[in-house]
């Protein structure tokens, strides 16, 4: 694998797989919405770009010349996620590429979230092109509550005590790299969740033992964050999120670290690790 296309590099998780791409040697290619975003992905380590419309294809052929593999993830609650995996896949496919690496979550198939079902129907328009795609379903990430940790406050709209197994966005590049630049995973699909099981609660006393400060948990109240946070969202956005919320208040969301482990051949890092080194 030598040049590998970044669909979505800069956003967090497109920033974070270009970082470890690069540092494996590999080149890549930022896909990004607007030439204004160039700058970020070339941060990141990126060493050209190509100016995609998701939403309309637009960019998508001229962006896969000269790419052997790609890194699709589709942007955050995206309404059109299932249509984007379409027109991805199949400009993939129609440029030949060996690769193809599809950025999914945790548990898609939950009936209570429709951003998960959109997931686990874009995973099937994938693999409907390509039977041999990578599908990658990471749990949350701790770098979702890094902020927060550091400013002393995590504000969660659900249930603090819930158990989550949230896992460093970093391992998941790094995982990234490994499957899209070493063969064996072609048609396999991972879980990636970290090695703790925590509620948000418990999160909050780990933060104020590692970064010496109180970090307290505060449940926030759905209307607030209606009118806070989800207030500048589409209602189609905060619809999608207020289900998450519900969802994560009965039950948390939780996997299995065995994949994960066995992908890096070390220990995921921990929400300890995560706070003492970023
Ligand atoms: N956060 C988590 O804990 C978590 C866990 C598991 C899975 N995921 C999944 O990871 C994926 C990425 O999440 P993220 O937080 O990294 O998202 P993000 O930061 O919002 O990044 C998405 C990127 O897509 C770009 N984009 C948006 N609309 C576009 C369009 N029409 N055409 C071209 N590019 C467009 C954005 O461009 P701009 O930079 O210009 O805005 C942004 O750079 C999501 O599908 C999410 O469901 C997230």
């Amino acid at each position: 694998m030598t040049t590998v296309l970044v669909i979505g590099a800069a956003g967090k998780t497109g920033r974070a797989v270009t970082r470890s791409l690069t540092s494996h040697g590999v080149t890549v290619r930022a896909a990004v919405r607007s030439p204004e975003r160039a700058e970020t992905a070339y941060a990141a380590g990126a060493r050209s770009i190509s100016v995609v419309d998701l939403g309309s294809g637009l960019g998508l052929d001229d962006a896969f010349d000269g790419v052997d593999g790609v890194y699709h993830l589709a942007p955050n609650v995206h309404p059109d996620e299932v249509a984007i995996a379409d027109r991805v896949a199949g400009a993939a496919v129609r440029a030949g590429v060996a690769r193809f690496v599809f950025h999914s979550v945790l548990h898609p198939h939950d009936p209570s979230m429709p951003h998960h079902l959109r997931k686990a129907e874009a995973e099937k328009v994938v693999r409907t092109h390509l039977r041999g795609a990578t599908v990658l379903r990471p749990a949350a990430y701790h770098q979702n509550l890094l902020d927060a940790a550091h400013a002393g406050r995590l504000a969660a709209p659900y249930s603090l005590d819930t158990p989550f197994t949230n896992v460093d966005l970093d391992d998941v590049a790094e995982v990234a790299a490994t499957v899209l630049a070493r063969p064996g995973h072609e048609g396999v699909t991972y879980d990636l969740a970290g090695p703790e099981v925590l509620s948000v609660r418990e999160q909050a006393h780990v933060a104020a033992d590692v970064l010496g400060h109180p970090v307290e948990a505060v449940r926030v109240e759905l209307a607030e964050w209606v009118a806070g946070p989800g207030a500048s969202l589409t209602p189609q956005a905060r619809d999608d999120l207020l289900a998450m919320f519900a969802s994560y208040d009965r039950g948390g969301l939780v996997g299995e670290a065995a994949p994960l482990r066995r992908l890096l051949g070390r220990e995921p890092r921990s929400w300890a690790d995560v706070l003492t080194h970023t």
